[in-house]
Formats: structure tokens, sequence, C-alpha cells
């Protein structure tokens, strides 16, 4: 495993980092899900990223158990604060209300007593940001989290929050955007004011959910087992990639990884880390076999003729518009 600094803070990650959403609590079993967890640890990971939301509170709660165990000063937990954990009003957003209850419950699931990133899961409208990032300033300075990061807020409010926080004396280091050869929108916008602040992108789905895996083939039914089967959950949020067209350009990137000596999987997630913002890229998993073929994408270099080679294939299908970083205009 390698590894970087997350933006310009102290705090070292792995390069590839272990997410449980839609998997642990929901699509797979805990027996596969505290597998994946060992073989991640097993190859060096030391990063693992949840949230409150995922499998209603259920995914905190696999990942608590599974990293039970070990040494809490080796690894780096980072979870989310934002979407529905509970039927009431107050049990969503970034209040002060429920960014104080929401980190409890987190903490209490995970088995910890601190997690090492907390993120506003995205940006909430409703609540005044100097508000959520007083809540945020309490959290770090009882000790509950040590940084704060963010996920799919735009520039513009990266900037503003980032300014806050420097008033109250809390280090904001992150933001967790999708991000994959498909899915280009932080490139233009988001990077370049993270770089001038500091702050490293955590990024989601490199692997376009399985899609840059190859394993979905155009006209095909999808494999046995796959996300695009898990109708509780998985299946609904890959739809927008198994267009035809999409996953016929997929297939035709399988030559350039096997002239590269990779196989499809490291070649998207060696893609994503050639971007110097990029801290770390979080990688889901059903099976431990996969998470040992994903961890040999750290440290890869893609030289610049590959990297065009790529863009040539892929760019009719991929997004690079800025405005698709967004959040729900309401609390959902
Ligand atoms: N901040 C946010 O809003 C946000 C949103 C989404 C995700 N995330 C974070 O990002 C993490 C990763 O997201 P993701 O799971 O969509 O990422 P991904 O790495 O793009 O997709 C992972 C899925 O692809 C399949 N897969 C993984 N390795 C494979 C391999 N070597 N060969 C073939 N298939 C393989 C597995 O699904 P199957 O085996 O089921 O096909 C696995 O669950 C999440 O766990 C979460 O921590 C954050």
């Amino acid at each position: 495993m390698e590894f970087r600094h997350l933006g310009r803070s102290g705090l070292m990650v792995s390069e590839i980092s272990y997410g449980n959403w839609i998997t642990h609590g929901s699509q797979v079993e805990e027996d596969a899900a505290v597998a994946c967890v060992r073989a991640a640890l097993d190859a060096g990971i030391t990063t693992f990223d949840t949230a409150d939301v995922y499998a209603a509170t259920r995914a905190e709660d696999v990942l608590g158990r599974a990293l039970e165990h070990e040494r809490r000063e080796g690894l780096e937990i980072f979870t989310k604060v934002y979407w529905p954990t509970g039927p009431g009003r107050n049990d969503r957003g970034l209040s002060r209300k429920h960014i104080m209850e929401s980190i409890n419950g987190s903490l209490r699931r995970l088995r910890t007593d601190y997690v090492d990133l907390y993120q506003a899961h995205r940006y909430d409208y409703s609540t005044p940001l100097e508000e959520t990032m007083e809540a945020f300033a309490d959290v770090v300075h009882s000790g509950k989290a040590h940084y704060i990061g963010v996920s799919e807020w735009k520039a513009s409010q990266i900037r503003e929050a980032h300014a806050l926080a420097r008033e109250l004396r809390i280090p904001l280091v992150s933001s967790q955007p999708q991000y994959s050869m498909l899915w280009r929108v932080i490139e233009s916008e988001v990077v370049p004011t993270s770089e001038e602040l500091g702050i490293g992108q955590i990024v989601w789905s490199p692997m376009a959910q399985g899609v840059l895996s190859g394993k979905y083939l155009p006209g095909q039914p999808p494999p046995a087992g796959s996300r695009a089967t898990d109708e509780k959950s998985g299946a609904g949020f890959i739809a927008k990639w198994l267009t035809d067209d999409v996953l016929t350009r997929v297939q035709r990137l399988r030559p350039l990884a096997d002239q590269a000596g990779l196989s499809m999987a490291q070649l998207a997630i060696a893609w994503v880390l050639q971007n110097p913002n990029v801290s770390s890229a979080i990688v889901g998993a059903t099976r431990p076999e996969q998470v040992q073929d994903n961890v040999k994408a750290a440290g890869v270099k893609l030289d610049a003729g590959l990297l065009k080679a790529i863009d040539e294939i892929v760019e009719p299908v991929t997004e690079r518009d800025p405005a698709r970083t967004e959040s729900p205009a309401a609390r959902p």
C-alpha cells in the first residue's frame, strides 16, 4: 500500500480506502463483510469510510464489529452526517441538534471514542452554514472527531466553509466527490479551489460502482451477484451506467489495461489516483478477492499516452459539467 496526506493536513491515509455503502448490513452477509475488511487490513488499507445513513445505520454497526479488535491508532475511520437516520424532521440535515445526536450514534455503532474524519454528506440549504460549522467545531473540540470534511459540495461552498473553519480553528481538510473516468465534474472548479485551500479529495465510486471493472457486457444480463442484481438498493444506483454506449466503450478499454499489465478494475482506480489532488480512492467490495485485485492499483503510474487513449474512448460518455456537483434543494 502507498499513503498520501489528506489534503495539506498531517493525516496520512491509504491511497486506497475501503467503503461499505450498499454492501455492509444490506447486499452482503456479515461474514462476507468481515472477510472484505480482513482482506483490506491484510493488504495494508488503513482508511475506512462509512456513513450514519448506510443500510439505515447498520453499516456502521457491521464496520464497528469488524474493526473492534484492531489497534485504533493504526486506523483512520471516516463517517458522515446529513441523510435521514430516523423518521423525525430533525433526524437529518446539518442542524446543530442533528450533528450532536448523530455523532454520538455513529461513535456508539463504530465502537470508538472518536472518528478521524467527520463529513457533511451534502450541503444543507436549510441550515445556516455558521450553525453547522459551529456544531462541527464543538464536535472537534470535544475530541469526537479529529478532522472535518464535506461531500459533494460546490467549490464556492467549500471556500465559504473553509473560511469559517479557519475562524473556528478546526481543520476542514477534505472533500468527498464522485470521481471516475466517466464522471469528471470536479476537475474544473472543485479541484483547483481545493488545491488552493489545501483540501484533498477522497473520491467515491472510482470504478463507477463496478462498471469500469468490465464485467457488465453490452446487451447481456448483469453477472449473478453483482450490484446490478441487488434489488434492495444497488440496482437502482448503478442503472444510470448500464447503457450500451457506456458498456461498449468500457470494453474498448480492455486492450489498454492488458497492455499496461493491469486488470480493468486496477486501471480505473489507478486512473483517479493520477490526479495529485486525490488523497484516496474509496473502493467498495462484496468479496475479498475484489479487494485483493483492487489494492494492486496503489502506486501505479499511467503514462501520458495511455491517459490520452483512455480519454479518446470514454470522452463521449464522460460527464464534466461542474453544475452536476449538487445537494438537494430541500432536506430529504
Ligand atoms: N459521499 C457520498 O455521497 C458517497 C456516495 C457513494 C459512495 N461513497 C463511498 O465510496 C465507497 C465506494 O463506492 P462504490 O462501492 O460505489 O465504489 P466502486 O469501487 O466504484 O464500486 C464497488 C463495487 O464494484 C464491484 N467491484 C469491486 N471490485 C471489483 C473488482 N475487482 N472486479 C469486479 N467488480 C468489483 C463490487 O460490487 P458487486 O460485486 O456487487 O458487483 C463493489 O461493491 C462507498 O462504500 C462509500 O464509502 C460515498
